[in-house]
């Protein structure tokens, strides 16, 4: 039976309907296809890539090459769900153009659905660009990794009331831009079911309460298979990384007291043949 990719329509008539919305993100085929069997409506191809697959100290040194090769594995991964892939940092604020080219390649070289970027009113035009020229966007307020250093750090954002009343400003401009999504990291739940209540478009949030029309995760962090530092807002649903551990243990003890591999793992050659190779 052929599945057909959900799309931006019908994630808005989801919030329309009060249905929550689920998102986790993914970096390469076999995850992409186990979110996809389990059913979200949305895949993330997040930046934090840089983080927990790629071993690097933050977002910012992801590069539009790494998110596309990562994308497009994701992409062939997933039948149902549509993929988001972010934007690496300076692929986008530098002017609408150079956003739009970059974009650009991203869907066309993966295959995915939109893509997302952080920020408000001074990514406006880049979004408005990237929406005109059919692209779906998504966009990103409060705790925006890529701006972690001008946030002063990994904190709650827009807890005072000028803070508020700046994201409540800037989700309206972004809505008004043409994003057809936002995700909103790490503010208080009552800004962030405010903003979910003010905008038509779906909101998703992560550390932003139950409010909002979804929730996303890294995988990483719900799997338990990431080491750094977890925030506060993560849930962890499974010990995978134990499990894994207690794999790759088992397979190095088989393998030096030579229980791995047994009989049914080898192959085997007529006698006659071995005969005749011994006896040369
Ligand atoms: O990069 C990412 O994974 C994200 C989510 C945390 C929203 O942007």
């Amino acid at each position: 039976m052929s599945v057909t990719r959900l799309t931006t329509l019908d994630l808005r008539e989801m919030k329309q309907k009060n249905e929550k919305i689920s998102m986790i993100t993914a970096y390469d085929y076999p995850t992409a296809e186990l979110i996809d069997e389990a059913g979200a409506e949305t895949i993330l191809v997040g930046d934090s890539l840089g983080m927990v697959v790629l071993g690097y100290p933050d977002t910012l040194s992801v590069s539009l090459d790494e998110m596309i090769h990562h994308g497009k594995a994701v992409v062939r991964g997933s039948k149902r769900a549509f993929v988001i892939i972010d934007m690496p940092f300076l692929t986008y604020q530098i002017n609408s153009e150079e956003a739009l080219r970059n974009a650009g390649r991203t869907i066309q070289e993966t295959g995915g659905q939109g893509v997302k970027l952080e920020g408000g009113v001074e990514i406006s035009e880049a979004v408005r660009k990237i929406t005109q020229s059919g692209i779906p966007v998504v966009g990103h307020l409060g705790l925006t990794p890529q701006s972690a250093g001008q946030l002063g750090g990994f904190k709650v954002q827009g807890r005072d009331i000028k803070a508020a009343r700046k994201m409540i400003d800037d989700a309206l401009v972004i809505e008004e831009a043409g994003a057809f999504m936002l995700v909103l990291e790490c503010v208080p739940w009552q800004l962030a079911q405010l903003i979910t209540q003010k905008l038509s478009i779906p909101v998703i949030g992560i550390g932003a309460g139950k409010y909002c029309d979804g929730q996303v995760l890294v995988y990483h962090d719900v799997m338990g298979l990431y080491t750094g530092k977890r925030p506060k807002f993560v849930k962890q649903y499974a010990e995978a990384r134990r499990e894994m551990l207690r794999g790759v243990n088992n397979y190095m003890d088989e393998v030096r007291n030579i229980s791995f591999p047994g009989e049914e793992h080898i192959f085997s050659m007529p006698a006659e043949a071995l005969d005749a190779l011994r006896d040369n």
